[in-house]
């Protein structure tokens, strides 16, 4: 049964041009893409898309680098979504990620790692509402 979840673009992604690679990989895997913006986040969204990491050391440079620049917004959908996009993603320092996942091709860094999905089937909805208030359920 398609499910949804909630994928973001980052900045340094935008910045280095691989915006069509992270799509392209999401669909070829068979995944839709639902719903899709261009935006630059601003604090107030950061605070309430990270509210679990706020009070983290990292989170200030954080906050820093995803309201830095313009991002890309999607609903993905497809068959159990939200487990095979963060398959696709991998592990969250590009460092350590995997060679064939996204991170561990293209990123080396443990922030600007390229790309965000939602972890769980409530952070999904919680996000998808936050992003595309208009498409939630
Ligand atoms: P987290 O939710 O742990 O990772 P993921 O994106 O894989 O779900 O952290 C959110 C983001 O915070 C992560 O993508 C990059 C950033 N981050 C840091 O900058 N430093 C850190 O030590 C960690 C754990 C995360
Ligand atoms: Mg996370």
């Amino acid at each position: 049964m398609a499910e949804r979840t909630l994928v973001l673009i980052k900045p340094d992604a935008v910045r280095r041009g691989l915006v069509g690679e992270v799509i392209s990989r999401l669909e070829r895997k068979g995944l839709t893409i639902d719903a899709m913006t261009l935006r630059t986040m601003d604090v107030a969204l950061a605070d309430q898309h990270y509210a679990e990491h706020v009070e983290r050391d990292f989170y200030p440079p954080l906050r820093d680098f995803m309201t830095g620049g313009p991002l890309v917004s999607l609903i993905v959908a497809g068959d159990e979504a939200i487990t095979v996009v963060r398959t696709l993603i991998g592990a969250t320092d590009g460092r350590k990620a995997q060679p064939g996942s996204i991170r561990g091709d293209l990123s080396l860094s443990n922030r600007e790692n390229l790309v965000h999905a939602s972890d769980s089937p409530d952070s999904a909805k919680r996000e998808i509402a936050l992003w595309f208030p208009e498409l939630a359920e």
